[in-house]
């Protein structure tokens, strides 16, 4: 059973849910995060930082909430907080990300204009274990497409989001098969 952890728009939620995925919490470090309007019926879960002691406290809050609603595998769709020790080990290899590049080159928050800063010819997606790193820990899938010379941040972004919401939902499903 599959818990997803959202910050923004979630348009890789919807993918997951679209691909029938057993989607059965989620989780968001915003109340104000669009993609909490696409959960339905799933229950939802808000934990932002300013009600806790600490990042760590935070992060134990959520991770036993997500236990406590049966979550064995967690897919970070769009989170946009690194996870501390606390959450991953009540997960041990159990957390899935799903960043906009070609890891391990471009990690970080603006991994789309850092490479078209950088003028790559090719980008990506990449779906990888979770380690407390930034963007690290092992690779378990990736996705090419050429960067056009007119690419903005955002034609970029949108092509990449195309090939994530593949990509995404056939490894967790690959996962969940195991
Ligand atoms: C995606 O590009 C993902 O790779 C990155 O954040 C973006 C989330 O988009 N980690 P969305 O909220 O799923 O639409």
């Amino acid at each position: 059973m599959i818990g997803v952890l959202v910050s923004g728009t979630g348009t890789n939620l919807q993918a997951l849910l679209d691909g029938g995925l057993p989607v059965v919490a989620i989780a968001s470090n915003r109340g104000d995060a669009r993609a909490l309007e696409r959960a339905g019926t799933i229950p939802t879960g808000v934990f932002e930082l300013r009600d806790y002691g600490s990042r760590a406290e935070r992060d134990a809050a959520m991770a036993e909430w997500l236990r406590s609603r049966g979550v064995e595998l967690v897919v970070l769709a769009g989170y946009m907080h690194v996870l501390t020790p606390s959450f991953l080990e009540r997960f041990p290899d159990a957390v899935v990300n799903v960043h906009p590049s070609l890891l391990p080159e471009f990690p970080g928050a603006h991994a789309v204009e850092d490479q078209l800063r950088a003028g790559v010819a090719e980008s990506g997606a990449t779906v990888h274990l979770v380690d407390e790193g930034v963007d690290t820990g092992p690779i378990l899938a990736q996705q090419r497409i050429p960067v056009r010379p007119d690419d903005t941040p955002e034609s970029l972004h949108a092509r990449i989001k195309e090939i994530e919401h593949a990509l995404l939902p056939r490894v967790v499903g690959e996962l969940c098969a195991r």
